[in-house]
């Protein structure tokens, strides 16, 4: 296997981001393994949370992201996210592929996950609160979806270090 490389990273308007993309026939293949290889250390270059193939010019449904709990990376190929039913929770979410901004988006508190690991093993599982905020903004990217599609309220978008320096304000402004 050849030395890693960091990728660049597809910025809203790039086709790439608005498509849906296509099924991994293979995750044997050498070429998925050295994009996983590549999503991997970009993440990690980055301190991203996650990464899907489409952010790095890759149309597969590829997702590498960070566990919550302990930091680790989860690689799902061909994932199935399924959000629950229930009151959705809204919170801030930032995207690589929008460099700098924010915006609030309600998001399924509790979301089923199933993919292949990357030697081609299923795995499955339930996830919650952070965990299933991430899966369900990384899966909306394999379908062409970035998150300012699923905010509700645009008055909450904006630029992080304007809403930063003016969070106080904000917080003043607002009756409890
Ligand atoms: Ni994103």
């Amino acid at each position: 296997m050849g030395p890693m490389a960091l990728l660049k990273i597809a910025r809203m308007g790039h086709p790439v981001l608005a498509r849906k993309a296509a099924t991994v026939e293979n995750p044997a293949d050498p070429a998925v393994q050295r994009l996983v290889d590549d999503m991997i250390e970009t993440l990690e270059d980055l301190g991203a949370a996650g990464l899907a193939a489409p952010q790095v010019h890759a149309p597969w449904r590829v997702l590498v992201y960070r566990l919550p709990e302990d930091g680790r990376v989860r690689v799902l190929i061909n994932p199935a996210i399924t959000p629950l039913e229930g009151e959705p929770v809204t919170d801030l979410e930032a995207c690589l592929s929008l460099p700098g901004l924010a915006g609030a988006v309600p998001r399924a508190a509790v979301a089923d996950w199933s993919g292949l690991d990357r030697q081609g093993m299923p795995q499955a599982g339930r996830a919650e609160g952070y965990h299933a905020r991430v899966l369900q903004h990384e899966g909306d990217h394999l379908n062409g979806i970035l998150y300012p599609m699923r905010m509700t309220d645009l008055s909450r978008f904006g630029f992080v270090e304007e809403m930063r320096k003016h969070a106080a304000e904000t917080t003043e402004e607002s009756p409890a």
